[in-house]
């Protein structure tokens, strides 16, 4: 079965306590987007947020980093509890030895790519991942509309992972939704991110529920 992680972006912020709790009881990870206004047009939060929720959570905390030189700041949002850690492959010159670093902390690492970027980019790396974050939709912003080319890249992943022989699993974000969660689980799909569709909902754990 798939893990649901919720996407804190689309979270109250002001309510923040009552949505990490909901996490809690419905959810299987929290994801947390870290947007730099470089890597992509968009700023989110930062350390004290990452660390405030990680305090009170009793599910992993997956962090997706979309910024610029991520080798510069991953062990710092390892140290404010991450248990997964995912960056961009074209945000540094070298993915290897950072995918390494994550993960000789005990922490999950994963390499994730846009829709624009060619999937050929990660297969050298995919023996060093404990993840792929597939993006469904451009990197940057919550409560975008999903791209239906995902479905094709999914499918080619996993050809490519098994003719490696490699076991990463498979993170799908953006626009995912009751709508296509089924889909993506059956194109290869291990952990459904979910940011709108959860939060925006008069009923979080009854749309997660309905995920799964
Ligand atoms: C987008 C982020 C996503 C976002 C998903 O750049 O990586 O995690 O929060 O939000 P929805 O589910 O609303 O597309
Ligand atoms: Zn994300």
């Amino acid at each position: 079965m798939a893990l649901i992680a919720p996407s804190m972006l689309s979270a109250d912020f002001l309510a923040l306590r009552k949505d990490v709790e909901m996490v809690n009881r419905h959810g299987d990870l929290f994801h947390l987007d870290i947007m730099d206004g470089s890597f992509v047009p968009n700023l989110s939060y930062g350390f004290p947020v990452v660390e405030a929720i990680a305090k009170i959570a009793e599910k992993p905390v997956d962090v997706h980093l979309m910024i610029v030189n991520p080798e510069k700041y991953a062990g710092r949002f390892m140290d404010c509890g991450a248990g997964m850690v995912s960056f961009h492959v074209n945000a540094t010159d070298n993915p290897g030895s950072l995918l390494g670093f994550i993960r000789s902390k005990g922490v999950k690492a994963g390499l994730a790519l846009n829709p624009d970027i060619p999937l050929e980019s990660v297969y050298p790396f995919l023996k060093e991942c404990d993840f792929v974050l597939v993006m469904s939709v451009m990197a940057g912003f919550g409560g975008q509309s999903f791209y239906d080319s995902t479905y094709d890249r999914l499918d080619a992943l996993k050809a490519e992972m098994a003719r490696q022989g490699v076991e990463c699993s498979i993170e799908v974000d953006g626009g995912v939704s009751p709508a296509n969660a089924a889909k993506l689980v059956e194109h290869g799909a291990d952990i459904l991110v979910a940011g709108s569709a959860v939060f925006k909902a008069a009923d979080p754990g009854e749309v997660i529920r309905r995920m799964r």
